[in-house]
């Protein structure tokens, strides 16, 4: 069974079990540039957990494109990768623990589905602690299903989200799939991380709603949000070892074999270099072929791209792959995945420009971090001891993005060794930082469905409405940014604001804040939220089925909320800041006292 096959059966099974099936979402996640990237089916829905109706259902089915960095150094073993797809059913206050196991079991083993032999099947479940009970149900549900290799196992293994500090979580119930090697000593159950254990498939019983004080909240609808891995399963369905033995990736590997005129398997140490290159690339194209396509930079999601497309090339460099090497990779990866993200196709011209420009890029920062280390090297060769400090290996590292293998490449041609343990200590500082930053971006980005947060969006409409009028029809949004302190605009125009337009956008907003019009909710069709005249995001996918908020006579717009239901609750709204952001777009700064 191929990945498209796999596809097409998850959602069929899960429609035959009533579900919608919905539409992936962004790899940037919606309407809100602090969070990097989607890292699950769960991320864009939220909302709908937390109590929302979703306008497709209680019962939903998609799979969804995912990005996870945090491994990234590990990327080159069997089964690490970034870009990933994730399958996923999820039970809005519908379903819950019995039916979903009955549910995954159904699929995972009967004939006409995967058809995966019981025998090799083990689940783990959580023990429980001093805040959640034993999850002594889906143990027995799993016994009842014929399951014997049940672990149960602690919070820090069974447990889910929530996604950023605050959110919804619980307890999860996972299943694994036995590799058929011998167990690594008695103590070896599903969980174990000694490769006997594969885990494919992963229920979540989302039961809680973590505060922001810590306080774990039963929440109103309880649900269940499942994530099943496509590359794993394909692989294990296969009898392959490797996701990159996989046909997901073998017309990666073939493209590149050819390039670098070498055959995969025949060196470990070449091999690892093809994978990292064919995940990489996979994955910067997939970024850069994303609706909300962003391009390499030095910071937030556009750095991570950036790292992925550099540390592709080098390895390309190591293979001895000449002239451009990325856009032909890309190729192959746009014609294999455009029928299932048809985006890809559609953003193929800027994809390949994207990945030229950036490796046109990378070779002019080897050349310049050749002549810093030129530079260096006198003082270098005075060193008695001949070792070169990890420390200044780790700042044309970080400088000039200059990697340690070659610093280390030239370093040697001159008979020096890079400090190596001084270059992992200066880059572990750096890691933890950067760590500590994203994961309060991601914070930032995902729990602020709280009451402020919900003013904001609804402020964020109104301003959108007054720009229009008092600017022009040409105003488009072009990122919105909610925090509990602020709120922030990014739009389309040529050009800065003057004083008066500020203030006459200001007070169109607070004109509509004082007759404190009513914001009402309607689930409609995509097409008849058009030909209302409802505003869209250009350029965003959507359902067939879309929630349009009305805001009294002033504004319509298609958008999954939440919202405030009267706009006097708003107070006061001041524009503090209006400034470029980058071409023709203009960024205002906004607060509600
Ligand atoms: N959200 C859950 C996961 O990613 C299903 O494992």
């Amino acid at each position: 069974m191929n990945a498209d096959e796999l596809r097409s059966q998850y959602i069929a099974f899960f429609k035959m079990k009533s579900h919608t099936q919905i539409q992936g979402k962004s790899l940037l996640p919606d309407n809100d540039p602090t969070v990097l990237f989607t890292t699950a089916g769960m991320h864009p829905l939220v909302p709908y957990l937390l109590g929302q109706e979703h306008p497709a259902g209680r019962r939903l089915v998609n799979y969804q494109k995912c990005i996870r960095t945090g491994d990234i150094d590990a990327v080159g073993d069997n089964s690490h990768l970034t870009f990933f797809e994730m399958l996923g059913n999820w039970s809005l206050g519908d379903y819950f623990k019995e039916e979903a196991i009955r549910m995954s079991y159904e699929f995972l083993t009967a004939p006409e589905w995967l058809h995966i032999e019981p025998a090799k099947l083990g689940v783990t479940v959580f023990e429980g602690d001093a805040t959640v009970p034993c999850d002594e149900e889906s143990a027995a549900v799993w016994r009842s299903l014929g399951v014997s290799a049940i672990a149960y196992r602690p919070r820090a293994d069974n447990w889910w989200g929530p996604a950023g500090t605050t959110g919804p979580c619980g307890p999860d119930s996972e299943i694994y799939i036995d590799m058929g090697i011998e167990p690594c000593g008695p103590d070896c159950e599903p969980g174990c991380p000694c490769g006997k254990w594969l885990e494919l498939w992963n229920n979540v019983f989302m039961q809680y709603n973590k505060t922001a004080d810590g306080v774990y909240e039963p929440l109103v609808r309880k649900c269940v949000d499942t994530g099943m891995g496509i590359e794993r399963t394909v692989t294990v369905l296969n009898g392959y070892k490797s996701v990159y033995e996989s046909e997901i990736f073998a017309p990666t590997i073939a493209a590149l074999e050819k390039a670098a005129s070498y055959t995969y398997g025949t060196d470990a140490e070449k091999d690892r270099s093809v994978r990292i290159i064919a995940d990489h690339t996979r994955s910067s194209t997939f970024i850069l072929g994303d609706p909300k396509a962003i391009s390499p930079s030095n910071i937030g999601a556009g750095y991570v791209l950036r790292r992925l497309i550099r540390r592709a090339l080098r390895h390309g460099r190591k293979l001895g792959i000449a002239g451009i090497m990325l856009s032909p990779v890309a190729q192959v990866i746009i014609e294999q995945f455009s029928g299932a993200y048809p985006e890809l196709a559609e953003h193929r011209t800027v994809v390949i420009e994207e990945l030229d420009k950036e490796e046109q890029k990378f070779m002019e920062t080897l050349v310049k971090g050749e002549k810093e280390f030129e530079k260096l090297l006198p003082n270098l060769l005075k060193n008695q001891q001949k070792i070169m400090s990890g420390r200044l290996a780790f700042k044309l590292y970080d400088t000039y993005g200059f990697p340690l293998e070659l610093t280390e490449e030239l370093a040697g041609e001159s008979d020096l060794s890079v400090n190596r343990q001084e270059f992992d200590e200066a880059f572990k500082k750096h890691q933890d930082l950067s760590r500590t930053g994203s994961e309060q971006v991601f914070k930032g980005g995902l729990i602020d469905q709280g009451e402020i947060a919900t003013k904001y969006h609804t402020a964020t409409h109104l301003l959108q409405q007054a720009l229009t009028i008092v600017l022009g029809p040409h105003i488009a949004q072009k990122g919105s940014n909610i925090t509990a302190e602020r709120m922030r605009f990014d739009f389309s125009h040529p050009a800065p604001l003057t004083a008066e337009e500020i203030n006459t956008v200001q007070a169109l907003v607070n004109e509509q804040i004082q007759r404190d019009l009513p914001v009402t909710m309607e689930i409609m069709d995509l097409e008849e939220a058009e030909k209302q005249g409802a505003r869209a995001l250009f350029g965003e996918k959507y359902e067939a089925q879309v929630k349009v908020y009305t805001i009294g006579d002033f504004s319509k717009e298609v958008c999954g909320g939440p919202h405030v239901t009267h706009t006097g609750v708003l107070g006061k709204f001041t524009i503090q800041k209006e400034q470029s952001s980058s071409a023709g777009v203009r960024r205002i700064r906004a607060i509600l006292e």
